[in-house]
């Protein structure tokens, strides 16, 4: 499996990838990313952003580990901003992944230059610890995040989340899912509270690239209120 890791689409990537915290310090073809980015699709396209490639010494980390490049994330903050970078950025993670670049959203971090835009980091560089068996994956069951389990629901099950604490939700529809976030306990909300908007978009992600032909993403105005979560949307796919 590794050998053909290369040639893999981002949809594959879904169900090997893994937070990569080990790296080599190798020079990497940037332009192969930048270009990707410049391509990616966005959840909310009124929402302006934009991304740099940093040095380890240029960040600040309170991890216990650190990668020799990261892309510091920016965007303008309105509406649904987190969930647009979560949404926008998990691409380009995939698609890091689809060309063995590993890597990792980092919360517990920032840009050493201030930047009112600043949102998030991505660490990432060259690495051979990026993928494992889909065994490997300690996630919610279905049953879990779902009105009614949906195997369709499987690539949003496998994302990524701050803490691993896999916010979302999701309620059938004619042609998809309401989507919903968990509104966390008193403990864990402040440190999740702007993470978890993050890790939605992401999920929503992940179902973009498995259904990237049907994909739509629109917010009711008369959507269901479900007691213990917040709206953030709804998908056709
Ligand atoms: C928004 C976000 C922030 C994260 N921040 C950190 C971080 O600061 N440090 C870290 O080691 N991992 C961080 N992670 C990685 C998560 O811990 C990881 O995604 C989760 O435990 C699931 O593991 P997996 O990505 O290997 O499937 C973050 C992930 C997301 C999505």
């Amino acid at each position: 499996m590794k050998a053909n890791l290369f040639s893999m689409s981002l949809e594959e990537q879904i169900y090997l990838r893994k937070s990569c915290r080990k790296y080599v310090d190798d020079e990497l073809d940037m332009d192969s990313i930048r270009e990707f980015i410049s391509t990616v699709s966005p959840l909310n396209d009124e929402i302006n952003y934009y991304c740099e490639i940093l040095s380890r010494d240029e960040v600040k980390l309170q991890t216990g580990w650190s990668a020799p490049y990261y892309l510091a994330l920016y965007s303008e903050k309105k509406d649904n901003y987190l969930e647009n970078v979560g949404f926008i950025f998990q691409q380009v993670s995939l698609f890091m992944q689809s060309v063995g670049i590993g890597n990792c959203w980092v919360g517990m971090g920032s840009v050493k230059e201030k930047n009112q835009d600043f949102v998030i980091l991505i660490a990432f560089g060259k690495s051979n610890q990026m993928t494992r068996d889909l065994s490997d994956f300690r996630r919610k069951s279905l049953d879990e995040i779902s009105d009614k389990g949906d195997d369709r629901l499987t690539p949003a099950r496998l994302a990524p989340s701050a803490i691993n604490s896999q916010p979302w939700y999701f309620k059938h529809t004619e042609d998809g899912f309401d989507v919903y976030q968990v509104k966390q306990n008193i403990l864990k909300r402040q440190i999740l509270k702007k993470l978890n908007r993050i890790d939605m978009g992401i999920a929503l992600a992940h179902m973009y690239v498995a259904n990237e032909k049907t994909f739509e993403f629109y917010q009711k105005r008369d959507f269901e209120k479900i007691k213990g979560y917040t709206y953030t949307g709804s998908i056709k796919i």
